[in-house]
């Protein structure tokens, strides 16, 4: 069994740990079908792996099991954004190794001092990554992590550079699409719902995330949340 530590995961503000908080609460009320949880955006850098750690670590702190599994196999930074480090001396192996591999999933998994904690970063990034999102190693992951756990949520690359977000989106059980205020234009955030839409993924809502401050911070202090309802700055939604 190899135990991690995220050595470098923040602490967050009390207003942004609501509105995680909040949105946690809500992923309860999708029922009991809804376990694979893409979190994607239209572009790079609007939050998605942000939101899809917090999230994964608000789950666990409130005792639903559930992994965290890092999908974006090209540009992936959570190995040392979130300071990952072994707690023994075991090598970290990652998705994209997993999937080239033929170790079964449970032998790379990574644990943390959480019961039911669990995730499994991308260590090596890889140029095309196509061919192993395609593999049967792919889908059976998620099977094996949706049996396993309450939740899975999926660290998933942009939908606007390369179809990696859409195949993976085909094996979800719905998505949380990651807006940045001020950033993403309507008829962007619309296409990649009409992608999300092609690859038979269900919208499950909508965080809009980054939002500036009108004093000048550069985070809303309130953090605006958008989720399943209509735009509110610092507002919260709930799902239909
Ligand atoms: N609500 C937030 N409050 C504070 N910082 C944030 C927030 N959302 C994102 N960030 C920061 O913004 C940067 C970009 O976020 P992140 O890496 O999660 O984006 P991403 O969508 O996963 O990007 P990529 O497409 O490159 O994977 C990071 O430094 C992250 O810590
Ligand atoms: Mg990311």
């Amino acid at each position: 069994m190899n135990k991690v530590t995220l050595t470098k995961m923040p602490e967050l503000p009390y207003a942004m740990e609501e509105a995680l908080n909040r949105l946690r609460i809500n992923i309860g009320f999708l029922g009991n079908d809804i376990k694979k949880i893409m979190v994607v955006s239209t572009l790079p850098n609007e939050g998605k792996s942000f939101i899809a750690i917090h999230l994964w670590e608000q789950m666990i702190k409130a005792g639903t099991p559930s992994v965290y599994l890092d999908a974006d196999l090209r540009k992936s930074i959570t190995m040392t954004k979130y300071g990952i480090e072994s707690d023994g001396k075991k090598k970290i192996e990652g998705t994209s190794q997993y999937l080239a591999g033929n170790k079964h999933i449970k032998d790379v998994i990574l644990h943390t001092d959480i019961e039911g904690g669990d995730l499994l970063p991308n260590v090596e990034n890889v140029v095309n990554p196509s061919m192993l999102l395609e593999s049967h190693r792919f889908e059976e992951m998620l099977d094996y992590m949706a049996e396993n756990y309450r939740y899975v949520f999926i660290d998933s690359p942009p939908l606007n550079l390369v179809s990696d977000g859409e195949r993976i989106g085909s094996m979800c059980d719905g998505a949380i699409l990651v807006v940045r205020g001020g950033e993403t234009s309507r008829n962007m955030v619309r296409n990649s719902i009409q992608m999300l839409e092609r690859a038979g993924c269900p919208l499950l809502g909508i965080v809009l995330n980054r939002v500036k401050g009108s004093k000048g911070g550069y985070y809303y202090k309130r953090y605006g949340g958008y989720y399943g309802g209509k735009y509110g700055e610092g507002e919260y939604y709930a799902s239909k």
